[in-house]
């Protein structure tokens, strides 16, 4: 079942999934001892992951993905990993080797095939943690694109229909089979996406199954 939360603002959001995942992630890690959680890049979760980096946890224990990459040098800061490790991992004691990162800057094609090995050591994610773009993407799945029906657990994207062109996400079966899926979506600009979803359409975001959805007031539709 979808789940929806409206807050006031950008800031009422970004501190409720804080806290929202915190929570979940402790109860992963007091069933399971370890938990599997897959981060979003773009703007709106940086707030979120800088939030989330203020609180208790033991990050030993807890192993990050990244959603997709955008094939770009290692560093470049418009990559996803390069916000995630600014607002997150840099802040709390994460070892390195729980940071899994996709080797973009080798190719969407080859990055996707080494992190489609990495994903087979684990049964599945725990949390996936999304962004929805504009148009209803999510991770680096757009609408009408290829890589939106590529089996594969792990997909390169072509011809993006923003820069960079060139991506590597986890494919739509990865984030079906995830236990939690958890969107965070702010702004006026989303408002459309949100009314067509609502209303039925079956934009990326929608075909992944249930979501617990938190909302801005000017997204809410
Ligand atoms: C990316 C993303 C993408 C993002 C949405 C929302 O690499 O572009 O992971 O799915 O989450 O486009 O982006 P904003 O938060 O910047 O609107």
């Amino acid at each position: 079942m979808h789940c929806f939360k409206i807050y006031k603002d950008a800031e009422s959001v970004a501190q409720a999934v804080a806290d929202y995942i915190y929570k979940e992630i402790n109860t992963f890690l007091i069933d399971k001892g370890v938990c599997h959680i897959a981060l979003p890049g773009g703007t709106t979760p940086a707030r979120c992951l800088e939030l989330l980096a203020e609180k208790q946890l033991l990050w030993e224990k807890i192993h990050c993905y990244v959603g997709d990459e955008r094939c770009l040098p290692v560093a470049d800061p418009e990559r996803n990993d390069s916000m995630i490790r600014d607002r997150l991992w840099s802040r709390v004691a994460i070892p390195l080797q729980n940071q899994h990162v996709i080797e973009a800057e080798r190719g969407p094609e080859e990055a996707a095939s080494l992190y489609a090995e990495i994903l087979r050591d684990i049964a599945h994610l725990d949390i996936v943690l999304l962004g929805m773009g504009e148009d209803g993407h999510t991770a680096s799945l757009f609408p009408n694109n290829p890589a939106l029906d590529d089996p594969r657990p792990v997909v390169p994207v072509y011809h993006a229909p923003r820069p960079p062109a060139e991506r590597v996400s986890l494919g739509l079966s990865t984030l079906r089979e995830a236990t939690l899926r958890v969107a965070l979506v702010t702004g006026a600009g989303k408002r459309e996406a949100m009314a067509q979803l609502r209303a039925g359409a079956t934009l990326p975001i929608a075909q992944l199954g249930n979501i617990s959805w938190f909302l801005d007031e000017a997204a809410n539709a």
